[in-house]
Protein backbone atom coordinates (compact mmCIF):
# COMPACT_ATOMS: atom_id res chain seq x y z
CA UNK A 1 0.00 0.00 0.00
CA UNK A 2 2.58 2.34 1.19
CA UNK A 3 4.44 1.62 -1.87
CA UNK A 4 1.91 2.22 -4.28
CA UNK A 5 1.51 5.48 -2.84
CA UNK A 6 4.82 6.03 -2.91
CA UNK A 7 5.00 4.96 -6.94
CA UNK A 8 2.13 7.12 -7.49
CA UNK A 9 3.44 10.15 -5.91
CA UNK A 10 6.69 9.66 -7.81
CA UNK A 11 4.97 9.75 -11.14
CA UNK A 12 3.36 12.80 -10.31
CA UNK A 13 6.63 14.40 -9.24
CA UNK A 14 8.03 13.15 -12.85
CA UNK A 15 4.92 14.47 -14.58
CA UNK A 16 5.64 18.02 -12.93
CA UNK A 17 9.36 18.03 -13.34
CA UNK A 18 9.13 16.32 -16.94
CA UNK A 19 7.39 19.00 -18.88
CA UNK A 20 9.85 21.16 -20.02
CA UNK A 21 10.37 23.07 -23.16
CA UNK A 22 13.65 20.35 -24.39
CA UNK A 23 16.56 21.94 -24.30
CA UNK A 24 15.79 25.69 -22.77
CA UNK A 25 18.58 27.18 -21.07
CA UNK A 26 17.97 28.42 -17.65
CA UNK A 27 19.14 31.94 -16.64
CA UNK A 28 22.00 31.82 -13.88
CA UNK A 29 20.58 32.98 -10.51
CA UNK A 30 22.81 34.41 -7.57
CA UNK A 31 22.52 32.58 -4.64
CA UNK A 32 20.70 34.97 -2.14
CA UNK A 33 18.63 36.24 -4.89
CA UNK A 34 15.60 34.86 -6.13
CA UNK A 35 14.77 31.52 -6.50
CA UNK A 36 15.92 29.09 -9.48
CA UNK A 37 13.38 28.87 -12.69
CA UNK A 38 12.84 24.98 -13.34
CA UNK A 39 14.15 25.05 -16.77
CA UNK A 40 15.91 21.73 -17.91
CA UNK A 41 14.60 18.55 -18.79
CA UNK A 42 15.13 16.42 -15.44
CA UNK A 43 16.76 12.74 -17.45
CA UNK A 44 14.95 9.59 -16.89
CA UNK A 45 18.25 7.80 -14.96
CA UNK A 46 17.14 9.99 -12.19
CA UNK A 47 13.89 9.46 -11.82
CA UNK A 48 14.43 5.64 -12.01
CA UNK A 49 17.47 5.06 -10.19
CA UNK A 50 17.90 8.09 -8.15
CA UNK A 51 14.71 9.53 -7.04
CA UNK A 52 15.50 8.60 -3.37
CA UNK A 53 18.31 10.29 -3.27
CA UNK A 54 18.38 13.41 -5.07
CA UNK A 55 14.81 14.21 -6.60
CA UNK A 56 12.14 13.88 -3.42
CA UNK A 57 12.02 16.76 -1.82
CA UNK A 58 12.63 13.73 1.42
CA UNK A 59 15.30 13.06 -0.07
CA UNK A 60 16.90 16.68 0.48
CA UNK A 61 15.79 16.30 3.97
CA UNK A 62 17.50 13.01 4.43
CA UNK A 63 20.37 13.05 2.92
CA UNK A 64 21.49 16.83 3.73
CA UNK A 65 23.62 15.77 6.69
CA UNK A 66 27.62 16.49 7.15
CA UNK A 67 27.88 12.78 9.20
CA UNK A 68 25.59 11.01 6.95
CA UNK A 69 27.76 11.90 3.37
CA UNK A 70 30.67 11.11 5.43
CA UNK A 71 29.36 7.99 6.80
CA UNK A 72 28.84 7.29 3.09
CA UNK A 73 32.31 7.77 2.16
CA UNK A 74 33.47 6.08 4.94
CA UNK A 75 34.77 8.63 7.09
CA UNK A 76 36.38 10.05 4.05
CA UNK A 77 34.23 13.08 3.21
CA UNK A 78 36.63 15.97 4.10
CA UNK A 79 39.81 13.94 2.69
CA UNK A 80 38.52 14.12 -0.48
CA UNK A 81 36.78 17.19 -0.39
CA UNK A 82 39.51 18.99 0.66
CA UNK A 83 42.24 16.86 -2.16
CA UNK A 84 40.29 18.43 -4.95
CA UNK A 85 40.03 21.92 -3.63
CA UNK A 86 43.42 21.96 -3.17
CA UNK A 87 43.98 20.55 -6.59
CA UNK A 88 41.46 23.16 -7.97
CA UNK A 89 43.78 26.18 -6.03
CA UNK A 90 44.19 28.00 -2.58
CA UNK A 91 42.72 30.93 -4.40
CA UNK A 92 40.50 30.61 -7.17
CA UNK A 93 40.87 33.56 -9.61
CA UNK A 94 38.82 33.79 -12.87
CA UNK A 95 36.05 31.62 -13.20
CA UNK A 96 35.06 28.00 -11.53
CA UNK A 97 32.26 25.64 -12.74
CA UNK A 98 31.21 23.12 -10.18
CA UNK A 99 29.01 20.56 -12.08
CA UNK A 100 26.21 18.96 -9.92
CA UNK A 101 25.37 19.95 -6.57
CA UNK A 102 26.86 17.85 -3.58
CA UNK A 103 25.70 17.27 0.01
CA UNK A 104 27.50 18.72 2.69
CA UNK A 105 29.67 21.70 3.37
CA UNK A 106 31.65 21.36 -0.47
CA UNK A 107 30.36 24.16 -2.33
CA UNK A 108 30.55 26.85 1.03
CA UNK A 109 33.96 25.62 0.87
CA UNK A 110 34.62 25.82 -2.60
CA UNK A 111 33.23 29.19 -2.80
CA UNK A 112 35.46 30.37 0.70
CA UNK A 113 38.40 29.87 -1.65
CA UNK A 114 36.47 32.45 -4.76
CA UNK A 115 37.86 36.15 -4.20
CA UNK A 116 35.11 38.96 -4.22
CA UNK A 117 36.09 39.89 -8.20
CA UNK A 118 35.85 36.10 -9.59
CA UNK A 119 33.41 33.88 -9.94
CA UNK A 120 31.52 30.15 -8.95
CA UNK A 121 28.39 28.41 -11.31
CA UNK A 122 27.27 25.36 -10.02
CA UNK A 123 24.72 23.48 -12.02
CA UNK A 124 22.33 20.89 -11.08
CA UNK A 125 19.91 19.59 -13.47
CA UNK A 126 16.92 19.25 -10.12
CA UNK A 127 15.77 22.37 -9.35
CA UNK A 128 15.73 21.19 -5.74
CA UNK A 129 18.96 20.60 -5.01
CA UNK A 130 19.51 24.12 -6.71
CA UNK A 131 17.03 25.31 -3.60
CA UNK A 132 18.94 23.23 -1.11
CA UNK A 133 22.70 24.89 -1.78
CA UNK A 134 20.89 28.26 -2.33
CA UNK A 135 19.69 27.32 1.43
CA UNK A 136 23.57 26.36 2.53
CA UNK A 137 24.95 29.59 0.95
CA UNK A 138 22.92 31.97 2.67
CA UNK A 139 23.53 35.29 1.37
CA UNK A 140 26.27 34.70 -0.81
CA UNK A 141 26.56 36.32 -4.02
CA UNK A 142 29.22 35.28 -6.07
CA UNK A 143 27.62 32.03 -6.69
CA UNK A 144 25.60 31.47 -9.70
CA UNK A 145 23.40 28.55 -9.83
CA UNK A 146 22.09 27.10 -13.22
CA UNK A 147 18.97 24.63 -13.67
CA UNK A 148 21.04 22.93 -16.89
CA UNK A 149 21.94 19.29 -17.70
CA UNK A 150 25.88 18.33 -17.64
CA UNK A 151 25.81 16.57 -20.60
CA UNK A 152 24.31 19.62 -22.21
CA UNK A 153 25.86 22.83 -20.37
CA UNK A 154 24.58 25.97 -22.57
CA UNK A 155 27.53 27.48 -21.80
CA UNK A 156 29.99 29.21 -24.40
CA UNK A 157 33.13 27.26 -25.75
CA UNK A 158 36.14 28.01 -22.97
CA UNK A 159 33.62 29.96 -20.34
CA UNK A 160 35.44 28.76 -17.14
CA UNK A 161 39.29 28.80 -15.74
CA UNK A 162 38.45 25.35 -14.27
CA UNK A 163 35.58 22.81 -13.33
CA UNK A 164 35.33 19.83 -10.67
CA UNK A 165 32.71 17.33 -10.79
CA UNK A 166 32.51 15.88 -7.48
CA UNK A 167 30.74 12.11 -7.05
CA UNK A 168 28.68 12.58 -10.25
CA UNK A 169 30.01 10.41 -13.00
CA UNK A 170 29.43 7.14 -11.37
CA UNK A 171 25.80 8.20 -11.00
CA UNK A 172 25.53 8.43 -14.67
CA UNK A 173 24.84 5.94 -17.63
CA UNK A 174 27.56 5.81 -20.04
CA UNK A 175 26.46 8.08 -22.89
CA UNK A 176 25.22 11.17 -20.15
CA UNK A 177 29.05 10.44 -18.55
CA UNK A 178 30.59 10.68 -22.32
CA UNK A 179 28.61 13.80 -23.03
CA UNK A 180 29.52 15.31 -19.48
CA UNK A 181 33.05 14.89 -20.15
CA UNK A 182 32.91 16.39 -23.17
CA UNK A 183 30.88 19.18 -22.13
CA UNK A 184 33.33 19.99 -19.43
CA UNK A 185 36.25 19.58 -21.49
CA UNK A 186 34.36 22.61 -23.76
CA UNK A 187 33.85 24.67 -20.93
CA UNK A 188 37.12 24.83 -19.88
CA UNK A 189 39.73 27.07 -21.27
CA UNK A 190 42.64 25.52 -23.19
CA UNK A 191 45.14 25.00 -20.25
CA UNK A 192 42.70 24.94 -17.67
CA UNK A 193 42.02 22.66 -15.21
CA UNK A 194 39.09 19.60 -14.25
CA UNK A 195 39.11 18.22 -11.06
CA UNK A 196 37.31 14.68 -11.16
CA UNK A 197 36.52 12.77 -7.65
CA UNK A 198 34.92 9.18 -7.92
CA UNK A 199 34.41 5.72 -7.07
CA UNK A 200 37.44 3.27 -8.41
CA UNK A 201 38.18 -0.33 -8.55
CA UNK A 202 39.58 -1.26 -4.84
CA UNK A 203 42.21 -3.22 -4.65
CA UNK A 204 41.65 -6.85 -4.76
CA UNK A 205 41.83 -7.51 -0.67
CA UNK A 206 39.83 -4.37 0.42
CA UNK A 207 37.67 -5.45 2.91
CA UNK A 208 34.89 -3.73 2.10
CA UNK A 209 35.01 -4.54 -1.71
CA UNK A 210 32.18 -7.40 -1.11
CA UNK A 211 30.31 -4.88 0.61
CA UNK A 212 30.80 -1.81 -1.38
CA UNK A 213 30.11 -4.03 -4.71
CA UNK A 214 27.10 -5.12 -3.33
CA UNK A 215 25.47 -1.74 -2.39
CA UNK A 216 26.70 0.14 -5.42
CA UNK A 217 25.29 -3.13 -7.87
CA UNK A 218 21.95 -2.91 -5.55
CA UNK A 219 21.22 1.28 -5.26
CA UNK A 220 23.64 2.38 -7.99
CA UNK A 221 23.98 0.90 -11.51
CA UNK A 222 26.25 2.72 -13.13
CA UNK A 223 28.80 3.02 -10.40
CA UNK A 224 30.40 -0.31 -11.39
CA UNK A 225 31.67 1.16 -15.21
CA UNK A 226 33.92 3.37 -12.80
CA UNK A 227 35.52 -0.25 -11.62
CA UNK A 228 35.34 -1.42 -14.89
CA UNK A 229 36.99 1.05 -16.94
CA UNK A 230 39.56 4.01 -16.63
CA UNK A 231 37.40 7.48 -16.61
CA UNK A 232 39.86 8.52 -19.65
CA UNK A 233 37.72 5.74 -21.70
CA UNK A 234 34.94 8.26 -21.78
CA UNK A 235 37.36 11.39 -23.10
CA UNK A 236 38.88 10.40 -25.88
CA UNK A 237 41.47 12.06 -27.72
CA UNK A 238 42.82 13.37 -24.23
CA UNK A 239 46.88 12.44 -24.42
CA UNK A 240 47.40 10.16 -21.31
CA UNK A 241 49.75 12.68 -20.06
CA UNK A 242 47.25 15.26 -19.34
CA UNK A 243 45.65 13.25 -17.03
CA UNK A 244 47.04 12.75 -13.25
CA UNK A 245 45.45 9.93 -11.26
CA UNK A 246 45.88 9.09 -7.79
CA UNK A 247 43.82 6.98 -5.74
CA UNK A 248 43.20 6.55 -2.00
CA UNK A 249 41.57 4.37 0.50
CA UNK A 250 42.79 0.97 -0.61
CA UNK A 251 41.55 2.24 -4.04
CA UNK A 252 38.13 2.81 -3.10
CA UNK A 253 38.50 6.49 -4.49
CA UNK A 254 40.30 8.47 -7.30
CA UNK A 255 40.68 12.00 -8.32
CA UNK A 256 42.10 13.08 -11.61
CA UNK A 257 43.50 16.66 -12.39
CA UNK A 258 43.21 17.14 -15.71
CA UNK A 259 44.86 19.79 -17.84
CA UNK A 260 42.93 20.90 -20.29
CA UNK A 261 45.37 20.16 -23.99
CA UNK A 262 45.47 23.48 -26.28
CA UNK A 263 43.24 23.15 -28.75
C1 LIG B 1 27.30 15.31 -7.64
S1 LIG B 1 26.24 14.00 -7.56
C2 LIG B 1 26.68 13.13 -6.11
C3 LIG B 1 27.29 13.85 -4.99
C4 LIG B 1 27.45 13.11 -3.70
N1 LIG B 1 26.99 11.75 -3.75
C5 LIG B 1 26.76 13.86 -2.59
O1 LIG B 1 27.08 13.62 -1.47
O2 LIG B 1 25.94 14.71 -2.84
C6 LIG B 1 24.63 14.50 -7.12
C7 LIG B 1 24.02 15.58 -7.94
O3 LIG B 1 24.17 15.35 -9.32
C8 LIG B 1 23.04 15.90 -9.96
N2 LIG B 1 22.98 15.37 -11.32
C9 LIG B 1 22.86 14.08 -11.70
N3 LIG B 1 22.82 13.98 -13.05
C10 LIG B 1 22.93 15.25 -13.54
C11 LIG B 1 22.95 15.81 -14.84
N4 LIG B 1 22.84 15.05 -15.93
N5 LIG B 1 23.08 17.14 -14.95
C12 LIG B 1 23.20 17.93 -13.86
N6 LIG B 1 23.16 17.46 -12.60
C13 LIG B 1 23.04 16.12 -12.43
C14 LIG B 1 21.90 15.49 -9.07
O4 LIG B 1 20.76 16.28 -9.29
C15 LIG B 1 22.51 15.71 -7.69
O5 LIG B 1 22.24 16.97 -7.17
Amino acid sequence: MLAQKGAACMQQVKQLTSIKPPGAVAAIVRAGGPAVQASARIPDYLHETYWWAYVHPNAVRLFERQWLVNLILWGNFARLRDAALDALGERLEGSTLQVACVYGDFTPRLAARVPQDAALDVVDVLPVQLANLRRKLGDETRVGLMNRDAANLGVPAAAYDRAVLFFLLHEMPEDVRRRTLAEALRAVKPGGRIVIVDYHLPHAAHPLKPLMSWILRRFEPFAMDLWRRDVSHWMPGIPAGAIAKRTTFGGLYQQLVIEVPQA
